[in-house]
């Protein structure tokens, strides 16, 4: 949520900031804007709407230097206007920020600044940080404090965050001191990327790639001043810290579309490799289980887990869904699903033997972040089930398991669907070849786990059909969708699809809890999808299919290749190669998100940055 991008070095800053800013876009997309430092001046370039109305703002009126700052928004406080958008500028013009968090004090702050005579141009809480700076640095200078230094500088931020109360990411500028970029963090993901004469900040490793692949992470609490001539990191009580240099593994290939018009599709298409990728290395035919590096758990202490605790946002959490029945039939351990979002406030009984796993792709959503740290504080193993490397999350837990899906960019969430749900079935193998589950039970798992890529493989060649039934459908504005059992998590996926990229209504439900309500919506203009692939339930749901039929509710079902009967009795249908049923959702979900990306297609909306959403939602 908002994208931060930030250089010192030797480079011409403006293209690699603007650069940076559209790997960032995922992260926020209401305005966009630059400020580049020349000697003693800094300009800024800012407007509402995406990165590329910057790039014509910036190519009518271009700015050129060797050190600036970039942001991308998604507004929390004031509209989404041209003013709104960071940098923002504090005092008169000698420091300049982009800020990614929230001030939650910001009104008291304001007001108090305000008497003091500094002018607000902006109904932003970040303008406050931006004051405050350099109020603080005002007050340094009449102490005396050296301009030529930079720990001037840094000791007004340090006070003037000490004010404010929330969540940061900062870049900061400052007019005299030309070439120090100083990056602060709490709350909110920063990265410093380390160059030969150079250094990058950002939100994430994205707009490094390529120019380097040495990163350091910043903590919470963890300020770092850039030069060209080197970095310093500081905590703000203990001082002077040595920084931990890691290696990032991305490539530009990585986040580049290649063929594919949408992140979305390419993603879509990516499933049967990223599945691979998610099982290489980890399925164990000797002993007829799973092993993973990452736990950080010995056998003894995960023998005695007699509970688990699964938290997640979003797509994340309809993961976790299918996690908790795949847990409960394999492992046998009573298994609850938590949003995130409730978890962090709630106080439910945890035990010693309880074990919390965070699922989510970003490692950087707010609530799963906070979530965790009330299970840590608490004194419970949790662990991650994550896909970006290095993330707040990751670095966090006790333990995790790693997807290895590769960068996810389009907003809404694909591949990272499939490999989590293909991390919890290894996991409930694992957990249960601890516990009840045989060997040749274990190895039936493996063997079928295996063939998953290619029935993935096979689903995706619903592709034409989709087409073929998204534009019978695209201009309904209500839908329905309807499974049960394993499906019942991919109902609610597919519903959430279809909402955040085309903006249509639909709702996911148990198909049999169904007539509890949601039938009432059924009609004409009402389509159906429902997700019937033959297994133990299959008559219960046709039955529910009959009930909607009856009622001259439109049906599309998602059933297994060969299945004449749902041919009959369906208006369309996606056809899915057979799979075990607790390995369905991996290949029902994948006509949903073809369907969804399609019928948005179709409505003309933007499928990688549906409005209102951000990729990576780090407040909360
Ligand atoms: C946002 C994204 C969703 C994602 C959710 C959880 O809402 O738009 O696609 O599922 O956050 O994100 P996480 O990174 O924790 O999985």
């Amino acid at each position: 949520m908002c994208g931060i991008v930030g250089y010192v070095g030797h480079r011409d800053v403006t293209e690699l900031l603007l650069e940076g800013l559209r790997r960032l876009e995922y992260r926020g997309y209401d305005s966009a804007g630059i400020a580049v430092q020349h000697g003693a001046e800094i300009s800024i370039r800012k407007k509402a709407g995406r990165v590329h109305e910057l790039g014509k703002l910036v190519e009518a009126n271009p700015v050129a230097g060797t050190a600036g700052i970039g942001h991308t928004r998604w507004a929390t406080h004031g509209e989404t206007t041209d003013i709104n958008s960071h940098p923002h500028v504090g005092g008169n013009g000698e420091v300049v920020i982009v800020h990614n968090g929230v001030v939650e004090n910001y009104t008291t702050l304001r007001a108090q600044l305000q008497q003091r005579g500094y002018v607000f141009r902006t109904a932003t809480d970040t303008e406050v940080i931006a004051h405050l700076i350099a109020h603080q640095l005002s007050e340094q200078l009449k102490l005396g404090s050296d301009p030529e230094r930079p720990d001037t500088y840094v000791t007004a931020v340090l006070a003037a965050l000490a004010q404010c109360k929330g969540t940061y990411g900062l870049a900061i500028l400052f007019r005299d001191a030309p070439n120090l970029l100083i990056g602060a963090r709490l709350g909110s993901p920063l990265v410093v990327g380390v160059g030969q004469g150079e250094f990058f900040l950002a939100s994430d490793p994205s707009p490094l790639v390529g120019y380097t692949d040495e990163v350091v992470y910043l903590s919470d609490h963890e300020l770092v001043v850039l030069t060209p001539a080197g970095m310093e990191l500081r905590h703000r009580d203990s001082g002077s810290l040595t920084p931990s240099i890691q290696t990032i593994e991305q490539t530009p290939a990585d986040i580049e579309l290649g063929d594919f018009e949408h992140y979305m599709l390419k993603e879509i298409f990516e499933q049967p490799t990223t599945l691979e990728n998610a099982m290489r290395g980890r399925l164990d035919d000797d002993e007829a289980t799973a092993k993973f590096g990452g736990l950080n758990m010995e056998p003894q202490q995960l023998r005695r887990i007699d509970r688990i605790v699964l938290t997640a946002c979003g797509t994340s959490w309809h993961a976790a869904l299918v996690g908790e029945y795949l847990l409960e039939e394999f492992a046998r351990i009573p298994t609850e699903v938590e949003y995130a979002s409730e978890l962090r406030y709630r106080n439910p009984p945890l035990t010693d033997t309880t074990m919390i796993f965070a699922i989510t792709q970003s490692g950087e959503t707010a609530d799963t972040l906070a979530a965790m740290r009330e299970c840590k504080r608490k004194g419970h193993p949790t662990l991650a089930i994550c896909n970006v490397v290095g993330s707040t999350i990751a670095r966090e837990a006790d333990g995790g398991i790693y997807l290895h899906a590769g960068p996810e960019i389009g907003v809404a969430s694909t591949k990272a669907f499939t490999s989590q749900v293909t991390v919890l079935t290894m996991l409930a193998l694992y957990l249960g070849r601890m516990r009840h589950l045989s060997y040749p039970a274990g190895h039936r798992i493996i063997q079928q786990l295996r063939e998953i890529p290619q029935k993935v493989a096979q689903a995706l060649e619903s592709f034409e059909t989709v087409r073929k039934i998204a534009s019978k459908y695209a201009s309904y504005d209500n839908f329905l969708y309807l499974g049960r059992l394993y499906n019942f998590p991919v109902a609610l996926e597919g519903a959430l699809k279809l909402k955040e990229i085309s903006y249509i209504h639909a709702e996911g439900y148990p198909a049999a809890e169904m007539k509890h309500g949601p039938i009432a919506l059924v009609d004409p203009n009402t389509p159906s999808v429902f997700i019937v692939p033959r297994g133990g339930i299959y008559p219960k749901v046709m039955s529910n299919l009959e009930e909607v039929r009856a009622r001259g509710g439109p049906v599309i079902a998602v059933a297994c290749e060969g299945d004449d009967e749902v041919a009959d009795m369906a208006d369309d249908v996606l056809f899915v190669p057979e799979v075990d049923e607790f390995l369905q959702p991996l290949v029902t979900v994948i006509p949903l998100q073809l369907l969804a990306y399609q019928i948005a297609l179709l409505r003309g909306c933007n499928v990688d940055r549906p409005r209102n959403l951000a990729k990576s939602v780090t407040v909360e």
